[in-house]
């Protein structure tokens, strides 16, 4: 321990690290550890959704089994194969057909298929191209591998496709980022026709796309579409898959899928990263797919993430000041709100919200370029329903004292 008066080293960062802020979430996360704070800014699943009880049953018989040992032993970076087989089944309900193990990777959850591809493809100076606003913590991984990064505009229908085109020629970018499907920060989703343009348009132009799938299993409404990855026929497309938001967070385990060759580099970035994916929870995972209880699980919290979406979108009809406006998702764990562009709720009104005890997520962390300072995040599948009722009021009451004359 030093003590004060000692002279503490100068670290001598790398350049790569020395600027790096850290995620803008993770920094809310100390802020809100408060217990009486009502939260609206992570993107947890609900507590009682979490399947213990399930969990408890599945890990003990795992660990009686004869292959217990081998569960704790180390595996293979490319994953568990059990695993991989169940997960090949998994993703062909968004049209992906997997022909061989080899185009299947067990990641450490979603997140680290976002870095495994930019630590894969990026180098100093490359363009990512990203949707307008963005998955919070794609810029600070982009920055760790010093890309630029620049945005897409995104409508309500998600990201344009001109503008899509325009950038691409503008700015030669190697990789494209999209979350299609119930998207963080917007909960919006694209629609069929546009998943084929936007494979068609990246493919003619060699774009890498990294398409991030966490949220699809949480429908609460309309029917299950095909992801961007099934209308891939140039091997230009990285699907990744999470098993976060329907099973655990905790346990960290997702999939990535992509051509050989691109899993081949993504499971040597792999090797130096954790080796592997934990092995008990891969077979954990095996067994809820397998035995039908992932289905189990979301027929029962799908209902009740439904309810909380409902009472916040009646919360905000009843408190929001009249010139906010907000996504009606389908599914995942946000609604977006965006205020006129005189209004900023990323400095004081922020505060002031956390003072009252309440916490959301301000739009421009998801901004590459500092805007959306009129926007902001709100996750509801966190807070019971009453809890979301007097949240809402108080920071609608609060954004309508501060907007008096403006909105
Ligand atoms: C779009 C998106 N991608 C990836 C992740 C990371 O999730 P995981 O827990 O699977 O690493 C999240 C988590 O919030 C997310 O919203």
């Amino acid at each position: 321990m030093t003590k004060p008066g000692d002279k503490v080293l100068d670290y001598n960062f790398s350049d790569r690290c020395k600027n790096l802020e850290g995620n803008a979430i993770r920094e809310i996360f100390k802020l809100i550890s408060q217990p009486d704070i009502i939260s609206f800014a992570g993107g947890m699943p609900a507590s009682q959704a979490l399947p213990k009880d399930e969990m408890r049953v599945i890990l003990n018989s795992l660990l009686a089994s004869d292959i217990a040992t081998s569960l704790l032993q180390y595996g293979a970076t490319e994953g568990y194969v059990p695993f991989l087989k169940e997960g090949a089944k998994y993703v062909e309900k968004v049209g992906i057909k997997i022909k061989d193990l080899s185009e299947i990777l067990a990641i450490s959850g979603g997140q680290q298929g976002i870095d495994l591809t930019f630590k894969a493809f990026i180098n100093k100076g490359d363009r990512i191209l990203v949707e307008a606003p963005t998955y919070v913590a794609v810029p600070h991984i982009a920055k760790t591998y010093e890309a630029e990064l620049i945005g897409v505009q995104s409508d309500d229908d998600g990201i344009n496709l001109e503008d899509l085109e325009k950038m691409i020629l503008e700015h030669n970018p190697k990789l494209l980022y999209i979350v299609p499907t119930f998207s963080n920060p917007t909960g919006r989703t694209i629609d069929v026709e546009k998943r084929k343009k936007i494979a068609e348009i990246t493919a003619k132009h060699n774009v890498i796309v990294l398409e991030d799938n966490p949220y699809g299993e949480l429908r609460y409404s309309g029917e299950c579409l095909p992801s961007i990855k099934s209308f891939d026929n140039k091997g230009n497309v990285i699907y990744l898959t999470s098993f976060s938001k329907t099973i655990s967070p905790g346990m960290r385990v997702g999939l990535a899928v992509a051509s050989e060759k691109v899993i081949r580099k993504l499971t040597i970035g792999k090797q130096a990263t954790d080796v592997h994916t934990t092995t008990l929870f891969q077979a954990a995972t095996t067994e809820f797919l397998k035995q039908g209880l992932l289905k189990e699980i979301l027929d029962k919290n799908i209902p009740l993430y439904k309810v909380k979406l409902d009472t916040m979108l009646k919360a905000l009809a009843m408190y929001f000041p009249s010139s906010a406006k907000w996504t009606h998702p389908e599914g995942g764990l946000f609604i977006w709100v965006t205020f006129p562009k005189t209004i900023d709720v990323a400095g004081e009104i922020f505060r002031e919200a956390i003072n009252r005890k309440v916490a959301y997520v301000a739009g421009n962390s998801s901004f590459v370029d500092g805007s959306g300072r009129n926007c902001l995040r709100l996750n509801f599948s966190n807070a019971t329903e009453t809890d979301i009722m007097k949240g809402i009021k108080i920071l609608g009451d609060l954004l309508k004292e501060k907007l008096e004359g403006v909105c």
